[in-house]
């Protein structure tokens, strides 16, 4: 098998779909929404009866929009209405300076030194999920994506909530799953821009799913609280660092924010990081000389107990993979003002799309787009990639806060997963990328697992 196979992705169209045709196409895969022209040119307008809308994916503009004038381009309001009733009033939905409080007051959280300090716990879990593994019989089928999963489900149940949730893990993951997959519907509302959704939603947030969940934390939070006040010691974990944590002015995280914030890291952290991971085990089952150089180098890592910040390989292939299928596909702001933005004009209330799979494909700054080659992202080529132009994590002030936890995570699961198996794709299992709030394999990814 070819290094350079060109992974399946929907071909785009010849022309925009008409607003009927939309309609459909939203509905079956957002993905064939783009066409040609999309992957050739840096900044598109586009006005419909409904809005005005621009693409930009020349690095200059993204960088005035993300960066410079970031100002101008908050989160669209509607959009994060559609949000809160599923993750409520967190840090991902939320804009200006209850988003600027709730940084600041979140970022130690994540801090490279924590993201340390919650490595063990996840070298644990996936311990764990290995054993799994083990215990199958020899080339048992596994359909990846669901096991992915559920392994970055458990961790982030262990990194929030130390010794895990204290009740049955497959009842709260199953109840997550399920959420979260209705929820998976909203984009297509969310990009016609129908507020109607909402009270569908909120209808959602009433039933057993959300109600068990939203359940299950309160009832952790609710039970640190009396631990952490009756002085006794508490897991460090996320829950206790979130308590504890205090703006410059005092105590500034409400009740609501510390609930709200603990489903947004399931929601935001969860789907993505698996999905991520899916992929990237896909494109090694179908690249054999990078399985092999990624083999060989996680073999070496592991014998000499070395970090795995020393896994560029691993990582080359990890980041490849996710230029190819980024978890989050598009990302969109709001022109409050008049702007210029890389010499054309955006009109107050245009709608600004970053899209990382479009612009992570585009003919002006990838040569061989389409083509697997994690070469890449290795040594002097890695640095002559722009800042601006590969975006898996987003960029500038609202950029992805777990960007370092998750890559940590990756990173360990890779190294502990392929140091003891391979996964190959079961034949004739189609691969076709979906976009459901984030990109995943429509028909899941049925591997075979043998150990090595
Ligand atoms: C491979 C895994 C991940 C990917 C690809 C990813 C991607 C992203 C992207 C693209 C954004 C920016 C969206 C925008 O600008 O519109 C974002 C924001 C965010 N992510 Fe992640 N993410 C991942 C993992 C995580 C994890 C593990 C957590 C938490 C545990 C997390 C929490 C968040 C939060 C809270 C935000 C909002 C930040 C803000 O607005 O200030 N993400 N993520």
């Amino acid at each position: 098998m070819s290094s350079h196979f060109r992974p399946p992705v929907p071909t785009p169209r010849a022309k925009p779909p008409g607003p009927l045709q939309l309609l459909a196409v939203l509905r079956r895969n957002v993905l064939e929404v783009w066409s040609e022209a999309d992957f050739e040119i840096p900044i598109q307008i586009r006005k419909t009866i409904v809005d005005r809308r621009a693409l930009v994916s020349d690095p200059v503009g993204i960088r005035h929009v993300f960066l410079e004038n970031a100002r101008n381009y908050p989160k669209n309001e509607l959009q994060l209405r559609l949000l809160r009733p599923a993750v409520g009033a967190g840090l991902l939905t939320s804009n200006g300076d209850n988003w600027k409080r709730q940084r600041r007051i979140l970022a130690p959280l994540f801090s490279p030194k924590q993201v340390e300090a919650f490595a063990a716990a996840k070298e644990r879990v996936v311990a764990q999920s290995a054993e799994r593994l083990m215990q199958k019989p020899a080339g048992a089928i596994v359909d990846l994506s669901e096991e992915m999963g559920r392994l970055t489900l458990e961790i982030l149940e262990h990194t929030l909530f130390g010794q895990g949730l204290g009740r049955d893990p497959s009842e709260f993951q199953h109840a997550i799953t399920r959420y979260f997959d209705t929820l998976g519907q909203l984009d297509l509302f969310d990009m016609l821009g129908l507020p109607s959704f909402v009270p569908r939603l909120n209808r959602l947030r009433g039933r057993t799913t959300l109600g068990f969940a939203e359940r299950v934390v309160n009832d952790m939070i609710s039970a640190r609280r009396r631990l952490l006040a009756s002085g006794e010691a508490a897991p460090q974990d996320m829950l206790t660092l979130l308590l504890q944590a205090q703006g410059s002015d005092g105590p500034s995280v409400s009740a609501s924010e510390v609930r709200d914030n603990i489903v947004t890291f399931i929601g935001a952290g969860h789907e993505t990081t698996a999905n991520a991971l899916t992929w990237t085990l896909y494109t090694l089952s179908q690249a054999a000389d990078w399985r092999a150089r990624v083999e060989a180098e996680i073999d070496e890592n592991v014998s000499r107990g070395a970090p795995v910040t020393e896994l560029a390989i691993t990582q080359a292939v990890l980041e490849e993979s996710m230029r190819l299928y980024p978890p989050v596909s598009m990302m969109s702001r709001l022109a409050l003002q008049d702007d210029t933005v890389a010499g054309v004009h955006i009109a107050a209330g245009t709608i600004v799309t970053v899209a990382p799979y479009v612009l992570h494909r585009h003919r002006t700054l990838w040569r061989d787009a389409d083509l697997f080659d994690p070469e890449r992202f290795l040594g002097a080529n890695r640095d002559a990639i722009d800042r601006y132009a590969y975006l898996p994590f987003g960029v500038g002030p609202r950029v992805c806060i777990g960007m370092g936890f998750a890559m940590t995570e990756m990173l360990l699961i890779l190294r502990h997963l392929l140091s003891r198996f391979r996964f190959d794709l079961v034949p004739g299992h189609l691969v076709e990328p979906q976009v459901r709030l984030t990109m995943r394999p429509a028909h899941g990814m049925k591997m075979q697992v043998t150990t090595r």
